[in-house]
């Protein structure tokens, strides 16, 4: 019994000593593994006479599970020993100042066609889309500018190579074709917008070949001027974000829409400077009106069972007057200092869509 002891007390001893999970793994081998000590002794038992034979075997396996037990406190309290060096050891000194990083930008143009289409989706409006390369028909004939029809000309096409058909297909002048590729697919009512490319052949300080524009059209029985007003009213507002803004509607002419508006807001100008808000003067922003029974026609609809209105506005001319920018090609320079200054954080434009009325 005293050998019992003894080797109870070593290995009691060793576990104790054993300073990291190595350590304590030999240990455990040497006690209880298949050629460890204990394992030896439980093997002798044979040899020890039937009547000593129960009582050692009891006592031996009292003292495995002991050492297991024993073992396994230890390996407890390594590894919390373990985690609180650690946790020492790692302290974060939270006054270090941080790394540089790389902070990206989003182009003003990606943030105000943000801003155009959270406005309109809190006014249940969806986006849609159509190709940038249109056939003569949509860009044109199903829009009421039949051919040789002036607005052609003012719209300074840029025509591609001739399809088999001898059709020269275009890229589009406007988005307004998507009101007509919707009307087509789509039963009313509908209320939706398309922000996208347009293309014309024109270059200036306020004019570029590729600039984006965004169509609108809402379609519905009963659908009046009042409709119209009142929507575009509202979106002026929230997109200026000035509450009283002043909005005009002075008569003008698109072969689309019968009768058509275009839409100024109030300004001032003082020393060269521009303020949006109530003034004495008033800048052009949008193109709009009661969409023409013909084009009603062209798409399948009966003029007497449903109107409508539409609108189309510049992108880019929104976002120069809302942000101060004066030269629309510098846009498209890709100039890092430029995008430094106009650019907007992520996090901001993550923020822009916050639901329905949020704030
Ligand atoms: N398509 C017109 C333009 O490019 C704008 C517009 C759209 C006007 C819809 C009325 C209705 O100038």
């Amino acid at each position: 019994m005293s050998d019992l002891e003894t080797l109870k007390s070593d290995f009691e001893a060793a576990i104790q000593a054993a300073a990291d999970n190595e350590a304590l793994e030999a240990v455990r081998l040497d006690a209880l593994g298949k050629k460890g000590r204990i394992s030896e002794q439980l093997k002798q038992l044979g040899q020890l006479p039937p009547e000593d034979r129960k009582q050692a075997g009891q006592a031996l396996n009292i003292l495995k599970d002991q050492i297991a037990e024993a073992i396994a406190a230890r390996a407890k309290t390594l590894g919390a020993e373990a985690m609180n060096k650690k946790l020492a050891e790692e302290q974060i000194d939270i006054s270090l100042p941080i790394a540089q990083q790389a902070q990206g930008f989003a182009h003003p143009l990606s943030r105000t066609i943000e801003e155009i289409t959270a406005i309109f989706s809190d006014m249940g409006f969806v986006i849609a889309e159509g190709p940038d390369i249109e056939t003569d028909y949509y860009n044109f004939t199903a829009l009421n500018i039949p051919p040789e029809h002036p607005a052609r000309q003012e719209h300074d096409t840029f025509y591609l190579m001739p399809d088999e058909a001898g059709q020269r297909p275009v890229l589009r002048t406007h988005t307004s074709p998507v009101q007509v590729r919707t009307m087509q697919k789509m039963k009313p009512p509908i209320r939706l917008i398309v922000p996208g490319r347009t293309y014309r052949s024109d270059h200036d300080a306020t004019h570029s070949p590729m600039f984006h524009q965004c169509e609108g059209l809402v379609i519905g029985e009963n659908i009046h001027m009042g409709h119209l007003k009142g929507c575009l009213i509202d979106f002026c507002r929230a997109f200026f974000g000035v509450d009283d803004l002043p909005v005009r509607f002075r008569p003008s002419f698109f072969p689309f829409t019968e009768p058509s508006a275009e839409v100024d807001i109030g300004c001032s100008r003082s020393d060269g400077g521009l303020k949006i808000g109530a003034g004495d003067d008033w800048l052009e922003i949008l193109g709009s009106g009661m969409v023409n029974p013909r084009v009603l026609e062209n798409c399948g609809y009966d003029p007497e069972q449903v109107q409508g209105f539409a609108f189309g506005m510049g992108i880019e001319r929104l976002a120069m007057l809302k942000y101060g920018i004066p030269d629309l090609r510098t846009f498209y320079d890709s100039d890092m200092r430029w995008l430094r200054h106009y650019g907007f954080v992520s996090a901001d434009m993550a923020a822009l869509h916050t639901g329905l009325g949020g704030e």
